[in-house]
């Protein structure tokens, strides 16, 4: 198979023309790095009737062990597992997951929790759809770092996930979570939404990431309400790695 038969089918609007699916079907990819929370909080909002412009098309895990494919069983979504080889075949396994998600007529991809860094393979279809949660603060679009309410420097955590990125962020006055269009970069690409809570001064890891998680989840839903939007920024290039 290759990448010319399968891309016609997909739902990422090409041109500024282009109808933008309403419903628009996201797949959200987790692993058992965390616990499912933001699946959760989409399921959850989705359930209220808050996102009717989009459809939890599929859920996607890199692992079997993975809390937040419980919680797809219990809301009777579809799910699957994304088997990754070693890291020689990152390009294959990218370009599979780029596939297979395409062929399930995916329009938007987020990524909360995933752990795998995709390669360009999956980027030639999903550039531009595919929205990353992450527990840092992405730099300004001219690539100077973001600056918290007291002006100090706030850590962009690139490369770090869950509770090694939280960590960073004890011992300073504020923390918070970025919620972006991801590109072939790691935790870079426009900013879609920012968060910020206030470090208490007995926080541990765990009390923080409580109050960032439920931010996250109100940011990320936020993100949702609006799907034009990814692909706007995208389009704008607003990109935070300057
Ligand atoms: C979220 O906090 C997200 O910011 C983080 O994984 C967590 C998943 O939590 N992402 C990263 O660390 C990516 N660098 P969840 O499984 O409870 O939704």
């Amino acid at each position: 198979m290759v990448l010319g038969e399968t891309s016609a089918l997909r739902q990422i609007p090409r041109r500024e023309t282009e109808e933008i699916p309403n419903p628009v079907r996201i797949a959200v990819l987790i692993s058992n790095k965390g616990t499912g929370t933001n699946l959760q909080a989409i399921i959850d909002a989705k359930e209220q009737g808050r996102l009717p412009q989009i459809e939890i098309g599929l859920v996607i895990s890199d692992a079997p062990d993975a809390k937040g494919l419980e919680r797809a069983k219990k809301h009777r979504l579809a799910y699957d597992i994304a088997r990754f080889g070693k890291l020689a075949h990152r390009d294959e396994d990218s370009q599979e997951l780029g596939f297979s998600l395409n062929l399930q007529r995916i329009g938007v991809v987020v990524m909360a929790g995933w752990s795998r860094i995709l390669t360009r393979p999956y980027f030639e279809t999903f550039e531009g759809a595919t929205v990353n949660v992450h527990p840092g603060m992405l730099p300004n679009p001219d690539g100077s770092p973001f600056l918290f309410p007291d002006g100090t420097e706030a850590p962009w955590n690139k490369g770090l996930m869950t509770e090694k990125a939280v960590a960073n962020f004890l011992g300073g006055k504020y923390a918070g979570s970025t919620v972006h269009v991801a590109t072939i970069d790691a935790d870079s690409g426009p900013v879609l939404e920012r968060t910020l809570v206030e470090v208490l001064p007995d926080d541990s890891v765990d009390s923080l990431y409580d109050r960032m998680k439920r931010e996250e989840w109100a940011a990320l839903v936020r993100t949702l309400e609006e799907p034009e939007k990814i692909f706007e920024a995208a389009k704008s290039g607003n990109d935070s790695d300057g």
